[in-house]
Formats: C-alpha cells, structure tokens, sequence
C-alpha cells in the first residue's frame, strides 16, 4: 500500500475520535464530479469519466462510478474518499466536485383567491403544448387531476418516456412523462423503485401546478370545492428526485442534477421544485446548477423558499435565474371549539373531522392519571405506558405535546378514551389532521383549562368538528422562510409570495393523513401547508403566461410574475419584503406586463464576476471550464443585474450610502406607448429615476434608465422599503426598492 500515487494513500488514513473510542475509517462517500456544459460525444464523454478515475488508481472504475451525466451537463457521481475527491478537483477539465448531500422537501379556493378563476381566460390550444416538469417525490396516475379525457397526444416538441414501472398503472395524454432518479442506493422499505408517489408530495405539487378541474374535492367535508391547477390544459411530467426516508422524504443532489438534466432534455417548458439545497455557494448548489442549465435552455424554475421562517436570513433557493417563492395564507381557515362543562368555549388549532356524539364528555388532566406514581411526569405528556387505562376510557384527556412522541390523541385513542386536547407552543406549520377528536391549543388555554379541570368535581367538555371560516388576508405564513438573501446583499428574496397554507390538493393512496402508524384516515384530496405547495402555484402560472406568450425568456415571465405583483402589508408583515418580496402574485395581471425586466445567460455571468465569484466557480455553474470575468465587467457595478427589484445593503454606520441601479426595460405592450415614473422613498432615503418619462415607438423597443439610492444609516431599523413604478394609462410596471443593514454577527 505504499505506492506513491496521487489518490491512494488516503486509504490508510485514520480519524481518531475522542481517543480509544471510536476508529473511524475515512469513508468512501459520493461525490459529484462535474466538467461542465453538456458533452458532444456522449460515449466519449463516459470513457473520459472512467478514465479520471483510472488515472487516480481506482481499479474498479464501474463499480465506483454511480451515474454519469451526459446530456445538458458532462458529470460524474462517484464513490471517493475525501482525498481522492480532492486530487481529482485538480485534475485538467475538471470544473468542481462536491459532495452529495441530502436536502429536505420543504387548493381550490387560493386560485379563485388570486384571482385565476375558472372562467379566467386562456390560450386553450397553447396551453394544451405546454409540459410542466415537476421534481418530487413522484406521482399518483390513477388520480382524477391527471386523468386525460379530452387530451390529444403529447405535443410534438416532448422527447420523454414513461416506463413501464412496478407499481405504477402508467402515463396517459395529461400525465405524458414519468422518470425516477434513484443513484445512490436502494430506496427504504416504505418506497418503491418506481415513479408512483408513496409520500404525497409530488402529486399534491403538481396537481396544484397543473392538475386537471375535479369537482367536488374536499377533506372529510372541508374545503370543499373544485381542485384544479393553474393550467388544467397543460402536461405533467413527474421527475421522482425525493425519496421516503422515515417520516418525511428528502432529495439528494445526485438525484436532483439526474431530474434537472432528464427534465431539460425532454422538452418541458418549465420545472417546479419544491425542495432546497442548502449549500448557499451557488457552484455546489444542485438545484442553482440545474436551473441554470434549465435557463439557457429557456426554461425557467420556479423553487419553495424553505419553511424556516421566521429566522432571518433563513430564505433558500437565492440564485437570480431561480423565481423563488414564499407562503402566504389566504382567506379561509379552520376554527376548533373546545367547549367546557362550564360554559367556557376556548379556540384550538388542527383539524378534527369527528362529529361528537355526546354533548359532554369527561374531562381529565394526564397529569393526574399516572398508572404509578412513578408516571407521573411522563403522563403529563400523555407519553405511550404511562396513563392508567382504567381512567383514561371514555374520557377526554389534557396532555401536553412533547416533539418526538406519538401524538397524543392517537394514545389517548388507543385506551378507549374520546380524544385528546393537546397542548403546545410549537404549532407544526402544517394544519395537524387528528386521528381522533383533537385540537392543538398554546400553554396560556393549557393553563386556563388546567384550572377549570382542578375547580369542580365532575369536569367535562367536548371538542367541536372543525369548522371552515373567513379570516383577513393575505398575510404571510410565520414559516415562511425569510430574507435577507444570505448569498447575494444586491438581490431580493423571496421574489414572491403565493398561496401555501392549508391548500387542498390531491393525495396518494397509499399513505394514511398523517403516515402515522395505525392512521386509518385516507382521502383521495388532501390539506398541506408549505412554501412546496406555494411553488407550484407559480409554477402554473409561469406556464399560464407562458401559454400566450411562448417566445418570451424565462427572465421576462419571472418578470411579468414579479413586477404585477400585488404588494402586501407592512403592517401585518413586519418583515416587509423580506417576507413577501414583491407581493403576491396575481395571475391575470401577469399576462399583461407591460414592461419586462429581461436577462440572459451573459447578464447572470456578468452578476456572478461582480459577486466576486472566481472564474472556475463561475465556470462550475454556467458549465464551461472557466470564465474571464475581466472580458465580460461592464464596470457598472454589482447593482447591475436587470433584476426587476432592487436592494441596497448599506455600508457603514456612519456614511451616507449611494446605490446607483441601472436597468433597462423592454415593451411588450403596445408598440407606441409612454410610461411615466412614481418613486415611493421612505423616510431618509432619497430615490431618484432618470429619465422620469420612457417613450417606447415601433422602433424602440428597449430603454434604459438609471435609480439613485441615497440613504443615511438607520439608527432603530434593520431594513426600509419604497417602490419604483412605471405607469402607462393601462399598466403598472413596479419594482419594490430595498434599504437595510446587514446585521452584524454578534461576537463574544
Ligand atoms: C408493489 O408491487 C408488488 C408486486 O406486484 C407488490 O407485492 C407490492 O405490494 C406493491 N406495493 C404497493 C405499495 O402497492
Ligand atoms: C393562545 O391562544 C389563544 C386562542 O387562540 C389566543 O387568543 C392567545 O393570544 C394565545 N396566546 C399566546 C401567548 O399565543
Ligand atoms: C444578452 O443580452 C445582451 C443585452 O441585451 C446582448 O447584448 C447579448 O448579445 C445577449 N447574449 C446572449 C448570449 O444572448
Ligand atoms: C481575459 O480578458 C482580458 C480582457 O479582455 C484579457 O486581457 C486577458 O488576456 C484574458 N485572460 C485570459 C486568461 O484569457
Ligand atoms: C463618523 O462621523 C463623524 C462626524 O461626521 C466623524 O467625525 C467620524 O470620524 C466618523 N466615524 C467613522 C468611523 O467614519
Ligand atoms: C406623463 O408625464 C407627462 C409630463 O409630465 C404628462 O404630460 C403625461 O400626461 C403623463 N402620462 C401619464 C400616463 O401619466
């Protein structure tokens, strides 16, 4: 073993951990090996895959190399220990390597809410040629919003397959495309190796994008309505990228680049994820890679800003190409009475579809009903054991919710009792789905409840079913993750916000409401919150503006999506744009921009040089070996990106800083029109447009105009916002203006 080869010695190397311990061999791990845009030969491109590694002394290049990627990217994934990972980054023509990672997944009445309602109008024939390609945990094809009555073949320009696969009835003429992408291992016991959708997920994602008009879709009554996507017209194609791993379902980079590339190559017209990779260095990140690739493509992707909210900073998915999205709620919510024998009536969250048959039930504390004495802390918590049984039956039972344990209704349940009041002050962001009657409610009810249980003799209450009501709107969900972008100060995040709380959407048949064990809930439509089920809302209407406008770039749909936008409160949101980015999106409106903030392929690598990003980082993202960026500075300034929002981050804590954003916009409206400008500044700032007036003619379509920034420092506020628009008598073109200071880390 003491051959001085440049990749083999890593083998001998040992980690030694708390010494005497544990030995930890350094492990093989995958890593993406990537060269860059998308290979000629595509035979050659795998024998020089193999031969990288033989040149590194890896004898058994087949059984290490795990996929190779030869179609829109030249890659690799191989099984490398860290040093040969390292040595082959090295190595001539190779762009980066990074490791594979694991990243988390992240309606209705919200489409009527938005405005896209069913008499909306549509460019039927072209909607029917556009394919929406959804990255998920697959999909369910027997389900009605992918049935195809009425659909004629897949449209010319599609070059995807569809199995056939085990347990998957297969595609149609809605559902045209089904792949998996399962590269690095076996998929766990609960899923199967096939596109069909064990999770829920994909199918309730990409119904709510494109799934056909169902009448009738409601949960055990609730929601009731139409379900239908932005686009019920449209084609599906399901990229099965996220596997069930225990209780949720996660996506790994390998897999991810293997959907983006398939999804590129077999014509869609644009992807929907509702994943994030956290990695915030764009040259590692799988989906800012994909979705680049995807741009010069003319695809635009649409990605969840993460449920991390309301953590600052915490928005994901920033790139500029990428239209990232928040959650907002919408008008309607659920409502849960628990009503006690006193009279008193107390408002719980989650949803409870049991009708009661008592007017009352016995009401006890878990506290109180240990099975030992022993017990007794745990049964507070109503954990699994450690109520008496006995005293539990026929009872309704106060618990409190501890994170990690089975749910406290499902325990109370299984010894005979009514259901449970739980309480707690971690509310999931999904809406709870009881298996039992129950409700969640936070530690100031617990505690009222608590106290009227310890008054009187014969305590008793009852938990209402959970009814539906109208509640203001719209406002942003609290985890909905939030700005400012922690990769790049000059773009805002989330560049929108569309509906993502309580959606009723399609489900799978093959997993229970809640995936719990011993659920017996199941239902063909079901109720998911999350900035998963805002993406694909305007992932449909991407393909909705796309269906009568198909020559426009993705940059000017994202664009059209961004500046019509309907702008929210500051008030409700006190995180201002940083939480809703430009507002909420507004379909009809989008058709219709009048002006588009364009870009291309050389605007974004213009963007990545001023971020200070090196050539060969840039050249990991774009796919060419290296970029020059000296060639390619325009010398404006890293305000420079035709973005259609602005954002300055301020300097120091004493100086005036001078933001000076140069854009230019493009006339998609009538040929002959004039546009005026209206600039909101807030207080201490001064915004200034030249020119104010914009004359577009038959021959001048484009125009470009410069907005100075001045702001003083703020003393109290992180962050302010005003507005620049651009009004002609039939549009409003508005691009929101961000001031703020990066907050400094707090250092000991
Ligand atoms: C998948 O198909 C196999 C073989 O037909 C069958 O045994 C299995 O139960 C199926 N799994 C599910 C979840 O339907
Ligand atoms: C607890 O919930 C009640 C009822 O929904 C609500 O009125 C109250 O503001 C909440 N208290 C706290 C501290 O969140
Ligand atoms: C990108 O846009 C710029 C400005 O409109 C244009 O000069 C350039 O040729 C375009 N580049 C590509 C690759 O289309
Ligand atoms: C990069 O571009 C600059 C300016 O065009 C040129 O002077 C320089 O030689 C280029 N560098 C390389 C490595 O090509
Ligand atoms: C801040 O401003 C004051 C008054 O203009 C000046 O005297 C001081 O040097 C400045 N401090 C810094 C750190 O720039
Ligand atoms: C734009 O401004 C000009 C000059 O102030 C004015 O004559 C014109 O009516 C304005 N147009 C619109 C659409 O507001």
């Amino acid at each position: 073993m003491s051959r001085s080869s440049p990749c083999t010695h890593s083998n001998l190397l040992l980690l030694v951990i708390f010494a005497g311990l544990t030995l930890i061999n350094a492990e093989k791990k995958v890593y993406i090996v990537y060269f860059g845009d998308g290979p000629d030969d595509k035979q050659a491109a795998a024998q020089t895959h193999q031969d990288v590694l033989s040149k590194c002394d890896i004898v058994d290049t087949e059984e290490s190399i795990v996929h190779s990627y030869t179609k829109s990217f030249n890659a690799f994934a191989a099984k490398l220990s860290e040093d040969e990972a390292q040595k082959i980054s090295e190595m001539e023509g190779v762009v980066s390597v990074f490791p594979n990672r694991h990243h988390k997944l992240h309606t209705t009445r919200s489409w009527d809410f938005i405005g896209l309602t069913q008499t909306a109008r549509r460019q039927l024939k072209q909607e029917s040629n556009i394919i929406v390609g959804v990255l998920d945990s697959g999909i369910t094809p027997q389900s009605e919003s992918f049935a195809d009555d009425g659909f004629g073949p897949p449209p010319a320009k599609w070059k995807g397959s569809c199995g056939p696969f085990a347990n998957f009835s297969g595609c149609n003429n809605k559902l045209i495309g089904a792949k998996y992408f399962k590269l690095d291992g076996k998929p766990s016991p609960e899923d199967i190796l096939s596109p069909v959708d064990v999770e829920g997920h994909g199918t309730h994602t990409a119904s709510i994008a494109a799934g056909n008009i169902v009448q009738n879709a409601n949960l055990f009554g609730l929601k009731k309505g139409t379900a239908r996507g932005a686009v019920p017209s449209a084609r599906v194609a399901m990229y099965k990228v996220c596997w069930v791993t225990g209780p949720t379902a996660d996506c790994s980079d390998m897999d991810v680049l293997a959907g983006f590339e398939a999804a590129i190559a077999d014509g869609v017209d644009v992807i929907s994820i509702s994943s994030s990779d956290d990695k915030l260095n764009y040259a590692e990140n799988s989906i800012a890679i994909g979705s680049f690739h995807a741009m010069k493509k003319g695809i635009l992707t649409i990605a969840s800003g993460g449920n991390e909210g309301p953590d600052e900073s915490s928005i994901l998915n920033n790139a500029p190409w990428i239209l990232t999205v928040g959650a907002s709620g919408i008008d309607r919510s659920f409502t849960n009475k628990v009503v006690l024998g006193n009279g008193k009536t107390f408002l719980g969250s989650g949803l409870s579809a049991f009708d009661p048959k008592q007017k009352n039930y016995p009401l006890v504390s878990g506290a109180d009903i240990p099975k030992t004495k022993a017990d007794k802390e745990y049964s507070s918590f109503c954990v699994e054991g450690s109520l008496d049984p006995t005293k539990v039956k026929g009872k309704l039972v106060y618990c409190k919710q501890a994170i990690g344990t089975p749910r406290v209704e499902f325990v109370v349940k299984g010894l005979g009792g009514i259901g449970a009041i739980a309480e707690s002050n971690d509310f999931p962001h999904n809406t709870q789905i009881f298996t039992a009657p129950g409700t969640m409610i936070n530690d100031t009810v617990g505690q009222a409840i608590d106290g009227y249980i310890h008054s009187t003799k014969t305590p008793s209450g009852v938990i209402q079913r959970t009814e539906e009501v109208k509640i203001p709107a719209p406002f942003v969900a609290s985890f909905s993750s939030r700005g400012p972008n922690p990769v790049s100060q000059h773009i805002l995040k989330p560049d929108v916000v569309a509906p993502g709380v309580d959606i009723l959407a399609s489900y799978t048949p093959l997993r229970s409401l809640t995936g719990l064990k011993g659920d017996t809930q199941f239902s063909k439509f079901t109720i998911v919150s999350g900035t998963s089920m805002a993406c694909p809302h305007v992932s449909g209407i991407a393909a909705y503006v796309k269906s009568f406008h198909p020559d426009w770039s993705p940059a000017a749909i994202k664009s059209a999506i961004t500046t019509t936008a309907k702008p929210m409160s500051k008030r409700v949101n006190n995180d201002g744009e940083f939480a809703y980015g430009a507002g909420l999106v507004d379909p009809l409106r989008a058709l219709s921009p009048g002006l588009v903030y364009d870009m291309n392929e050389t605007s974004y690598i213009q963007f990545l040089c001023h971020e200070g990003l090196s050539g060969k980082s840039i050249g990991t993202i774009v796919g060419s070996k290296s970029v020059n960026c000296s060639s390619l500075l325009p010398g404006l300034g890293n305000d420079a990106l035709n973005y259609p929002t602005m954002q300055l981050s301020l300097k120091g804590k004493n100086e005036t800083t001078v933001g000076v954003f140069w854009r230019t916009v493009t006339n998609v409206g009538p040929a002959q029109s004039v546009y005026n400008a209206t600039i909101e500044a807030p207080q201490g700032v001064e915004i200034t447009v030249t020119p104010t007036t914009l004359v577009f003619s038959p021959t001048v379509q484009a125009q470009r105009f410069k907005v100075v920034v001045k702001a003083k420092p703020m003393a109290s506020t992180q962050m302010v916002s005003g507005s620049l628009a651009w009004r002609s008598p039939r549009h409003i073109v508005r691009s929101p203006i961000v001031i703020y200071t990066m907050r400094m880390k707090e250092t000991a």
